[in-house]
C-alpha cells in the first residue's frame, strides 16, 4: 500500500471548464499555461480555509457533473448555476455571484431580444442553462434554430464567421469577447433570475459545511468584493 507522510496535505480536485473569463481561463502569458480567474481565486481561498491543497482539472462544461458523480473530482466550480434539475444529482453550496444572459451578435445586426432570433441560427454552450432557456424560448419563435457547442470560444467564432447569427452568453463573460476588432455587440436579455453561481459537490459530501463556512467568511470579510474588483476592473 501507500505510505502517507504526515506533512502531506489532503488534496481536493476541482473540475472546471476554463473557457469562461474572468471566472476561469488559460493564462498563457510568459510561456506558461495556468488556469486563473475569479473562481480559481475563490477556490484557492476555500482550500486554504479548509487546509487542503487544490488541483484543477479542465474539461468540457458538459462533462463536469458526470465527472463529479464518477468521483473524478471533489467539486465543480465553473460559473455554474444551481438549477433544480442539477440538484437531482449533485448538491450546491451557497451562491457567490449573479450574472445575466446577453445576445452576442455582429455589430449592427439589431438582434436585441429573443423574438429577433426568428429564422436565425443561435449557438449556446452544450449542457448550460443557456441551452435549456434558449431551446425553451425557441419553441415559441418561428424557425429559430439552436445549436449547442462545447466551448464558449467556439460560440463566438461561429458568430464572427457568420455560421451563426447570435450566441447567448452570460454578460460578464461576453464582455471579454466583445472587444474592438471582433465587430460584435451585446444586447442584454431580460433578467430571468436564473444565473446565480454556486459550487457543486457530491450529494452528502462531508465538505459541504466547510465550503459554506468558507464562503460566508469570504463574503463577510470583504475578500469577495476585493477579488471581484480584481477580475472585473481590468
Ligand atoms: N451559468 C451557466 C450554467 O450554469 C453557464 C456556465 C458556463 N461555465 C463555463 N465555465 N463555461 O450553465
Amino acid at each position: 500500500g501507500q505510505t502517507e507522510k504526515a506533512s502531506t496535505k489532503e488534496k481536493l480536485v476541482m473540475a472546471t471548464s476554463a473557457d469562461y473569463p474572468p471566472y476561469e481561463f488559460h493564462d498563457t502569458s510568459g510561456g506558461k499555461d495556468e488556469i486563473v480567474g475569479l473562481d480559481v481565486d475563490i477556490a484557492t481561498y476555500i482550500a486554504k480555509e479548509i487546509g487542503v491543497d487544490l488541483e484543477i482539472k479542465d474539461m468540457d462544461f458538459n462533462g463536469l457533473l458526470p465527472s463529479l458523480q464518477a468521483n473524478r473530482a471533489d467539486f465543480v466550480m465553473a460559473g455554474m448555476t444551481p438549477t433544480e434539475e442539477r440538484k437531482k444529482s449533485v448538491a450546491f453550496t451557497d451562491t457567490y455571484y449573479e450574472a445575466k444572459n446577453t445576445i452576442v451578435a455582429k455589430a449592427g445586426s439589431h438582434l436585441t431580444k429573443m423574438e429577433d432570433l426568428a429564422g436565425k441560427n443561435v449557438v449556446v454552450q452544450l449542457g448550460s442553462t443557456q441551452q435549456t432557456t434558449v431551446e425553451e424560448a425557441a419553441k415559441q419563435i418561428k424557425d429559430m434554430k439552436v445549436t449547442p457547442l462545447n466551448k464558449i470560444g467556439d460560440l463566438v467564432q461561429e458568430v464572427i464567421t457568420g455560421r451563426a447569427q447570435a450566441a447567448i452568453i452570460e454578460d460578464t463573460v461576453a464582455k471579454g469577447y466583445v472587444v474592438s476588432g471582433n465587430h460584435l455587440e451585446m444586447n442584454p436579455l431580460p433578467d430571468n433570475g436564473e444565473n446565480a453561481y454556486a459550487i457543486a459537490l457530491p450529494i452528502g459530501s462531508p465538505n459541504a459545511e466547510k465550503f459554506n463556512q468558507a464562503i460566508k467568511k469570504l463574503k463577510e470579510s470583504g475578500e469577495l468584493d476585493k477579488l471581484t474588483k480584481k477580475w472585473f476592473d481590468k
